[in-house]
């Protein structure tokens, strides 16, 4: 059995954030970060924009306060507003120490870090790299992990969550390279496991967004808080799905229907195309469904609108959104200098996850907490987005509480013991579970299925919602369920099986589905991305507090928890 003081499940930003502030508290711990990709391809290295905080470097009229209430606002006032207190107040801090790592971000001609406009903001405050924010920073994190010796065991994926009578302790791993399964104990366990984006068919999340996270921690019985809270960035590129910075918004851009108005003047007149994203996601999807999106051959009545950066120039759009531009390029033969781009909602982000407090730890329920278990980042719910995340938000999250979590980890585990775990029996369950999928005599293929469960969760739980059509979509999901002890592996060889991988993967991508549908039925309102036509009004009587949502083989069960309202007094969301 593997050692070490603490776990750390998840290479993105939040991890390796966490685990250079365990090192640089006690350089003695022995540190393991446990990674299913090489942890510079974790998701955060997709993230673009940027990174909010009241630096002022641009405005300096900004305040955290002013940060707080915009996110408060966008939220819908579901944040816990302490939390976000935290977010704010921190931001300035934890984006200069990213500088001081060596984080290359983009800069004003006086040499300060550059900021630039994003939606929902009211200050023109998210600091940047170009658009490609999370790769800068998530490069410089893992330099920096290394030169503390954390010990990086990259492309091992992680089974199962050992927790027994309310303590966590270990995990069980399996090695693509060669297959061997590895149980490693610990004095806490962190995960960091991001989103859960390939649950639907349309995302800007990469492949590795399987919400495994998720499920092994509600599999292990614990809640997952706000799931029904699924973000949809307006601006995927059309049809893949990929992310075009809102941050091409920030810059300039305009959006444009068939006729080519630029719409959000009927929507959010005050905020126009930098409204926050689950109003401009919406105003897309009324667009195409009015008749006003746009086809492949210019024809009025298609899906999808344009994003128009032509007005912006050649010399900005290469210099502040080059990615952006070279994917539409690359991927459409587009050139966005002189055509303008075709884009449409894509599932981006889940402002759901595993409750924690404002130290990372995990909670049991409304009240308790998990003994030696935290978590950080997007597979966490703080809850600092409530029920809709600002942009750059989220890496800023990642930073500010991935640093919070290590902090409170490095003091956690000081005189802890390592605890005692049956390896045998570990072991033998998840060899019997891989040997259970190798052995399955079924016909059915895991991308057929995954696919068909990818369009059913995107068809009945996408950005308007009924009761009917979800009732619909949750028996569709759980007669596809039926069908997974039906897919057969062609695969079962110990060596870099991928194929085994993606069948554990599709296991959790339908659990968090079915936990996603469960939640976004019991909630008769519509706030931020949930959005009910049944019920088209927020209803703070009955719906202000959080979801929680418990998993078990006999069904789901949901029951709730404040909101913690601090500072802002809930109004009437307006833009
Ligand atoms: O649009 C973006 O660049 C995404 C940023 C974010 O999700 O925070």
């Amino acid at each position: 059995m593997l050692e070490h003081d603490v776990i750390i499940v998840g290479g993105g930003l939040a991890g390796c954030r966490a685990a250079l502030e365990i090192a640089r508290i006690d350089p003695s711990l022995k540190i393991a970060l446990v990674a299913k990709t090489h942890p510079i391809r974790s998701h955060s290295v997709a993230a673009q924009g940027g990174m909010a905080a009241t630096l002022k470097n641009v405005d300096d009229t900004d305040s955290w306060e002013a940060h707080a209430f915009d996110t408060v606002k966008g939220s819908d006032y579901l944040a816990d507003q302490d939390a976000v207190e935290i977010l704010t107040k921190e931001a300035p801090e934890v984006v200069i120490d990213l500088e001081h790592l060596g984080v290359l971000f983009s800069r004003l001609p006086d040499g300060r870090i550059a900021q630039r406009a994003f939606g929902g903001h009211s200050h023109q405050r998210t600091c940047y790299a170009a658009d490609k924010t999370g790769h800068a920073i998530l490069h410089e994190l893992v330099n920096n992990l290394r030169r503390y010796g954390v010990q990086i065991y990259e492309e091992w994926y992680v089974m199962r969550l050992i927790l027994e009578e309310g303590l966590a302790k270990g995990i069980v791993m399996y090695h693509l390279l060669d297959g061997t399964l590895q149980v490693v104990r610990a004095k806490a366990v962190m995960f960091a496991t991001g989103g859960y984006g390939r649950a639907f068919n349309t995302t800007s999340n990469d492949y590795a967004s399987t919400g495994d996270g998720l499920a092994m921690s509600a599999i292990a019985g614990l809640p997952l808080e706000d799931m029904e809270f699924v973000q949809f960035h307006p601006t995927g590129l059309y049809p893949v799905g990929v992310l075009i910075s809102e941050a091409v918004r920030g810059e300039g851009a305009y959006l444009i229907n068939s006729s080519g108005d630029r719409f959000m003047a009927n929507y959010a007149p005050s905020r126009m195309e930098l409204a926050p994203r689950d109003i401009t996601s919406r105003a897309i999807a009324k667009e195409v469904m009015a008749g006003r999106g746009s086809n492949v051959d210019g024809s009025a009545g298609g899906p999808f609108v344009y994003l128009d950066l032509r007005h912006m120039g050649k010399e900005k759009i290469m210099s502040r959104v080059p990615f952006c531009w070279e994917e539409a390029h690359r991927l459409l033969g587009i050139d966005a200098v002189t055509q303008p781009m075709p884009v449409r909602p894509t599932v981006h982000y889940s402002m759901g996850g595993m409750p924690v407090n404002t130290d990372g730890q995990v909670r049991s329920g409304a009240d308790g907490l998990v003994d030696a278990f935290f978590a950080a980042g997007e597979c966490a719910c703080v809850s600092v987005h409530g029920a809709n995340r600002l942009g750059s938000n989220s890496l800023l999250e990642c930073v500010v509480y991935g640093r919070r979590t290590g902090r409170s980890i490095a003091h956690f585990v000081q005189n802890r013991k390592l605890p005692s775990i049956d390896e045998q029996h570990y072991l033998q369950q998840a060899q019997a579970e891989i040997e259970h999928l190798f052995n399955q005599s079924g016909t059915i293929r895991i991308n057929q299925l995954r696919q068909q469960y990818q369009d059913t969760l995107t068809e009945y739980c996408g950005v308007f919602r009924t009761e009917e059509l979800m009732q619909t979509g949750l028996t569709k999901l759980q007669a596809l369920q039926q069908q997974y002890q039906q897919i057969y592996l062609d695969d079962r060889s110990k060596a870099w099986n991928t194929e085994l991988i993606e069948a554990l993967e599709l296991r959790n991508l339908m659990l968090v589905g079915e936990i996603i549908l469960t939640s976004a039925l019991q909630r008769a309102e519509s706030r931020g991305a949930h959005c009910r036509d049944d019920y088209p009004q927020r209803d703070d009587t009955n719906f202000l507090k959080h979801t929680l949502a418990y998993y078990s083989s006999s069904g789901i069960d949901i029951t709730h928890r404040p909101v913690a309202i601090t500072m802002f007094t809930p109004q009437e969301r307006k833009y």
